[in-house]
């Protein structure tokens, strides 16, 4: 029986699954906690990295592994391959101001032309070039706000990876920049790959850090592989034994894989982000900026709405009433839908989606009727799910097909949200068993890379359970009039 690791090194954690490649059937597993904050030494992920598969029983039996990741997060390289400074991560919003900069650019604001204007033009333009609208969350944004910040850092930038490339290059035990590689999901949520093209674009990278191309190109990015294609090999020194080291994947990416999703299907997860994922066989290309048109691991393409505020809400929410989550479930589920005119606007962390990154939550509609726990946390699992919504729209909007939604993520274990979910989206929603999807995805990329071929294994998905609701388009339309009411900019 051959056995594979799936890695999932997320914002908030580690975790370790090891499966058996042929029936996916989970064998043994581990965690570890990752420090707080948006800015973070990558070497706590390698030493959490090490303590999960500690915990899982090490890899000494493993023929396969994989890293799935948080998306985004810029890990610079020096020539000889020491990170030069904490990486930024993608919910770190110190460069949207650089976003708005590289944007403008391409627009070609020139003296007295109008700005506003450039904006839409710059927008399509990245959009085209790459898929996706640049925003504070990618890579090019924080290699910008490094170039004008940090000039001295900036200017000994000899490779950059993002956390997932590099935790595989790690467990290469490479010294070698040459040997950094990545994948389609990862390397477009850069901003400076062409997700249509599937080749890096040396001029944007120029254009971020403020030099020629000549000098972009002398930057080592990692080489993009294709979706079984093998990284290497897992460090010897390590005893390891022989172990191939797959291409990893974003963490959205590696969950599709994990849930085995096909055209037609959605998925709404709300962990520390909330993310509508859809699969489309061909790139989409959003000019206002709500989609990111990634690629999938699988060859396809993995159109993303991303926001900053998910999971979250309903932890700050239960700890300003003093509930667990179970209470705070219990306590939604006792109000009325539309919680007594109450809106929670939840853009806590400033927010992505829409992009207002300076943005702060608000509750909106207080009146003696709404001030009561069971209203206020009614309104925080409403206000959530109408941003994600909002996300699941702007996919349809686009033509991307959406047959079957499914709610994955830790706050899709909230009875609430599970039952709110189908009112607020209109259509039934589909809750599979609590798993750790992005892991199991990475694990299933491994086993696809050991048995070759032209689809992943398949391996059994867990049983899904349905939830319907009478939809309520009212709280959504009441939430579209008021959500940018206090959100303004900075
Ligand atoms: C995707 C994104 C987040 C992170 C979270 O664009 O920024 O979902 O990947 O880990």
């Amino acid at each position: 029986m051959a056995l594979v690791a799936g890695i999932d090194s997320s914002t908030q954690s580690c975790k370790v699954v090891i499966r058996d490649a042929d029936s996916g059937e989970l064998v043994r597993q581990g965690q570890a906690s990752h420090p707080n904050g948006t800015e973070v030494n990558p070497q706590a992920w390698w030493d959490a990295l090490l303590s999960a598969i500690e915990q899982a029983g090490g890899l000494d039996d493993v023929a396969a592994a994989s890293v799935g990741g948080q998306q985004h997060g810029m890990v610079a390289l020096d020539a000889h391959g020491q990170v030069i400074r904490d990486a930024l991560l993608w919910n770190d919003t110190r460069s949207a101001e650089a976003a708005e900069a590289l944007i403008a650019e391409r627009g070609h604001v020139t003296e007295g032309s109008d700005t506003a204007n450039a904006l839409v033009n710059g927008a399509a333009a990245w959009a085209e070039a790459t898929g996706s609208v640049p925003v504070a969350s990618l890579t090019v944004t924080k290699l910008r706000w490094l170039a004008d910040a940090e000039p001295a850092n900036a200017r000994r930038v000899a490779a950059v990876a993002l956390p997932h490339d590099w935790l595989t290059w790690k467990l290469s035990g490479s010294a070698s920049l040459e040997d950094l590689a990545t994948d389609r999901s990862e390397a477009s949520g850069t901003g400076y790959w062409d997700s249509s093209m599937d080749q890096y674009r040396y001029d944007l990278l120029a254009q971020a850090l403020r030099i020629s191309e000549d000098d972009a190109r002398a930057i080592i990015l990692p080489r993009v592989l294709g979706p079984n294609e093998a990284a290497g090999t897992g460090d010897s020194s390590r005893g390891w034994g022989e172990m191939v080291l797959g291409p990893g994947a974003g963490d959205n990416a590696a969950a599709s894989l994990g849930i085995n999703m096909g055209t037609g299907d959605v998925s709404i997860s709300i962990g520390t982000s909330g993310v509508v994922a859809a699969v489309s066989p061909k790139p989409i290309l959003d000019p206002t900026g709500l989609i990111n048109g990634f690629a999938s691991a699988t060859g396809e393409y993995l159109p993303l709405a991303v926001t900053l505020n998910g999971s979250r809400v309903l932890d700050g929410v239960a700890e300003m009433l003093g509930a667990d989550h179970e209470q705070l479930a219990q306590l939604a589920l006792a109000a009325e839908p539309g919680a007594n005119g109450l809106t929670m606007i939840p853009y806590l962390e400033g927010e992505r989606t829409p992009n207002l990154p300076h943005a702060t939550g608000s509750f909106v509609g207080m009146s003696l009727a709404s001030m009561n726990p069971a209203d206020v946390a009614r309104a925080a699992v409403e206000g959530l799910l109408c941003g994600l919504a909002d996300g699941l729209e702007a996919q349809t909007a686009l033509g991307v097909p959406v047959s079957s939604i499914q709610l994955i993520g830790g706050a899709a274990r909230s009875a609430a949200v599970q039952r709110i979910a189908p009112a607020i989206f209109g259509q039934e929603v589909l809750v599979p068993e609590p798993g750790e999807y992005v892991a199991d995805g990475a694990a299933r990329q491994a086993a696809w890379v050991l048995a070759g071929g032209p689809t992943p294994p398949s391996w059994t998905v867990s049983e899904l359970k349905t939830f319907t609701a009478e939809p309520t388009p009212q709280v959504r339309e009441l939430y579209a009039s008021r959500r940018h009411l206090y959100a303004e900019r900075r």
